[in-house]
């Protein structure tokens, strides 16, 4: 990795489907190497589509502009196909939300996570099932030796997500997208994969791009975050100031729908109220980088 680039930078980032207006306007982010920045909004706010841009992944109806995007150190605004190809999975790589859809059933995990790696040419054939075990050992998959052997329906929704971590990371990515990687999980596993991220960035100085509509999950992983609505950046800094000090009412209203042990129960949860109340933004908004 070097040490003087990002491993994200876009600008002025839009993304339109077809002819529909864009699903994605005029957004900046940036992810320093080793930091995890947060893209939090409801559904719909264009998080996803982002999350694919910055992959090469979008469909071919997809319609995206952007004044520059470095992708891991890689200038990707006008990248064909083959580019990408040099830089998804090895450079950057992208975790979603349901680990079943990302995984071969048929296939051991071990011998997976082994293809992957000699597919980017990390190791050889020989080396590969010791190499695949280092890797599921890393992402602390409980009696790792063992499960080497499992198929994907013999693990856990936690396990299995450990295993899509793996495959992400194996080539030691710059940049590492996570597009609600948690959502599926129960709390418990969600607050063990969540440690688990920390403690691969830590160890590995990669940036991550994490993306989810629940604030508490960027509160407790994020030193940055950017607020999307309606694909727009609506507020963005450090998670510390947004989630103390929000600046823009929709932030607020998020805020305010998360739930709090403290509400007695029969108190309706404040209801983020119509897309139109949210239009006028506040003078005063952070850059996103
Ligand atoms: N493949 C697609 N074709 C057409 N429209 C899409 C496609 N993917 C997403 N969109 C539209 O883009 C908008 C943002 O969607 P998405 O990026 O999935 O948001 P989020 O991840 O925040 O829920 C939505 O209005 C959605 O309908
Ligand atoms: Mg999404």
């Amino acid at each position: 990795m070097t040490d003087d680039v990002d491993a994200l930078r876009v600008e002025d980032l839009s993304i339109s489907y077809g002819t529909a207006p864009p699903s994605v306007s005029g957004v900046s982010l940036r992810v320093r190497k080793g930091e995890i920045v947060g893209v939090i909004g409801e559904s719909g706010s264009g998080k996803s589509s982002i999350a694919l841009a910055m992959m090469g992944l979008l469909p071919d109806s997809a319609r995206v502009t952007a004044g520059r995007m470095t992708v891991a150190g890689a200038e990707m605004q006008d990248a064909t196909e083959r580019d990408w190809e040099q830089v998804r999975g090895v450079k950057a790589s992208m975790v979603f939300q349901e680990p079943m859809a990302a995984l071969n059933p048929c296939m051991r995990i071990g011998a997976q996570i082994a293809e992957v790696l000699q597919i980017h040419g990390k190791t050889d054939k020989r080396r590969a099932r010791a190499r695949a075990l280092e890797i599921l050992q890393l992402v602390q998959m409980p009696d790792a030796e063992k499960r080497l052997s499992y198929y994907p329906h013999q693990l856990s929704g936690g396990q299995r997500q450990r295993v899509v971590i793996a495959i992400a990371v194996a080539a030691g990515p710059d940049l590492l997208v996570a597009d609600e990687p948690t959502t599926a999980l129960d709390v418990t596993v969600q607050a063990q994969i969540l440690e688990l991220i920390k403690s691969l960035r830590d160890e590995t100085g990669m940036g991550v791009l994490f993306i989810s509509h629940d604030l508490g999950v960027i509160g407790q992983l994020c030193e940055r975050v950017a607020v999307m609505y309606r694909g727009r950046v609506v507020e963005s800094g450090s998670a510390r100031r947004v989630l103390e000090d929000p600046r823009h009412p929709y932030t607020r209203a998020l805020l305010e729908s998360i739930p709090r042990p403290s509400v007695p129960v029969r108190s309706p949860l404040a209801v983020i109220p119509a897309l139109n109340d949210f239009t006028e933004a506040p003078a005063e908004l952070e850059e996103a980088s």
